[in-house]
């Protein structure tokens, strides 16, 4: 790519960016959230069209105006949202507009491009299963499988780990490694360095829309690659816990919930979140956390058990109930619950909770106090967004991530939940984000904190519960974290049967 220029209303996302790819590489492309990562590939894969600049392809200019240009040229891209079918199986969704000679594929050979898929790459899927029942990593497997059968031989893959489990992640990356054995060319969008220095072989960083490091790998350390890509170095903090407490606690007494197919996915889960402390719930993704929170917080409703808050019993409530009594959460999909993409700034910022004054007065909006308090959240929380008008959509994944933590921190909650925070956000942001858990903490408030990253729980959890197959574990105290140990709990060691 040559010199590529791409412009949005107010902002330059991509500024005359050169961009080499090399046959049969693992290219990272890194950058801070906002420096033009998915733009610059989408611009590759003909979702935008290039303002100024080129494509060459072995030395020849082509133009790449749509997906099927792109296909064309052997490009294929996975994007962070996911563009399956839920309601069809895999087998539906990989024949969907899959075409040889005019024919539709027939099962048979899906069944047998598959098995190759299975024996080459090591890409395991079941055939008759719902999008919907599979897990992240398996939709992901979906996802290549599909631009494989399409006949890509360059694979760009946005944010791929974001929401994988550690062990999902060595499944990709051995994939990955295959691919490229067989000759495949792949791009790959991180924000963890420690994976940009153990699978890519050369890396390009972006800042603010424009080229300012690139390198093979060799030599690179994360200092340097965090350097490059903010301008100076971070201090990683070590998170300063002082002790508070009051007493106050929110008490989750052998909870059963419902899962969206109707089984019980939370069988008896007990916990308690003091006032003061953050408790991280560890687990492989798809052991209950999920449905855990959500019942708490009034969206899913519970089979059996109690929540208090405080000692008020909260079982009965409805979310706007919960959110009084002082219950704050920062969901996991930002795109689908933590926020309406179509709505400006300023609406998702009262999307929880401003059902009263200032924000509504007698049924109108008042958009003067609601533009405040999305710009207190813009600036307090340094999200890049042009105004607090424009649509949460245009955001880059990382700033809206940022936009939602913020709405929710600054809102007056004594317990706050929190699923994977700090997913898809670059250095300086899960720094910000995971102080600001600290900070909440030591002001009192009571954190629940689900993540798949175990670094995460462990650097910021006074204690850990473990969750398998929907049951909880007793609390591990902080002074007994040990990473093994909390590993082979989330593989189900200690629970019954
Ligand atoms: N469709 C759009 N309309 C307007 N602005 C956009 C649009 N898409 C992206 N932008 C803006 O362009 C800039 C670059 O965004 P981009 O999504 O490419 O960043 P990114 O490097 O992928 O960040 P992240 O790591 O957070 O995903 C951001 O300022 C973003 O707000
Ligand atoms: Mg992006």
């Amino acid at each position: 790519m040559k010199g590529i220029v791409k412009q949005f209303p107010g902002v330059l996302a991509v500024d005359h960016v050169d961009f080499e790819l090399y046959p049969k590489e693992i290219h990272a492309l890194l950058g801070e959230n906002g420096a033009g990562k998915t733009t610059l590939m989408n611009v590759l894969y003909g979702v935008y069209r290039a303002d100024e600049g080129q494509i060459l392809i072995n030395g020849k200019e082509v133009k790449i105006r749509n997906a099927v240009d792109a296909q064309s040229n052997g490009i294929g891209m996975v994007h962070q949202h996911f563009s399956l079918i839920p309601v069809f199986t895999v087998k539906e969704n990989l024949s969907i507009g899959l075409r040889t000679g005019g024919f539709r594929l027939n099962l048979n050979q899906i069944k047998s491009k598959i098995e190759e898929a299975e024996r080459n790459y090591g890409i395991e899927i079941d055939l008759d299963k719902k999008v919907q029942q599979l897990s992240v990593g398996e939709q992901q497997r979906v996802e290549i499988l599909k631009l494989l059968f399409r006949g890509a031989s360059t694979l760009i893959l946005d944010e791929p780990t974001s929401s994988l489990t550690p062990q999902e992640v060595a499944n990709l990356f051995k994939s990955l490694r295959a691919l490229q054995s067989e000759g495949k060319t792949i791009i790959i969008i991180t924000h963890k360095l420690y994976e940009v220095l153990d699978i890519a072989d050369r890396v390009t960083v972006l800042r603010k829309g424009k080229v300012v490091f690139k390198s093979m790998k060799e030599g690179l350390t994360s200092q340097v690659l965090t350097e490059a890509m903010i301008g100076r170095g971070v201090e990683l903090s070590n998170y300063n816990r002082e002790k508070v407490s009051s007493g106050n606690s929110l008490v989750v007494e052998g909870l059963s919930v419902r899962g969206d197919r109707n089984d019980e996915v939370v069988t008896g889960a007990s916990l308690e979140v003091r006032a003061g402390e953050i408790l991280g719930i560890a687990g492989v993704s798809g052991n209950g956390q999920k449905e855990l929170v959500e019942s708490i917080f009034g969206l899913r409703k519970s089979k059996g058990g109690r929540i208090k808050i405080n000692g008020h019993d909260i079982t009965n409530l409805g979310v706007k109930g919960r959110i009084k009594v002082g219950l704050g959460y920062i969901p996991e999909e930002r795109k689908t619950r933590g926020a309406a993409v179509s709505l400006p700034l300023t609406l998702n910022s009262v999307m929880h909770d401003h059902w009263g004054q200032p924000y509504l007065t007698r049924g109108a909006f008042n958009y003067k106090a609601i533009r405040k308090f999305a710009g207190e959240i813009i600036s307090g929380f340094k999200v890049a967004a042009k105004d607090e008008n424009v649509p949460a959509r245009d955001l880059s994944g990382g700033n809206l991530q940022k936009f939602i933590v913020g709405r929710e921190m600054i809102r007056n909650s004594s317990f706050l939940m929190s699923v994977n925070p700090t997913s898809g956000l670059d250095v300086g942001a899960t720094e910000y984000v995971r102080n600001e858990l600290v900070a909440y903490r030591n002001k009192g408030g009571g954190v629940l904190l689900v993540s798949e990253d175990l670094d995460e729980l462990l650097a910021l959890s006074d204690r850990i519960v473990v969750m398998y197959r929907g049951k909880t574990s007793k609390p591990v105290e902080q002074k007994d974290f040990d990473r093994l140990k909390i590993g082979a709990m989330m593989l189900g060691e200690g629970f019954s049967h």
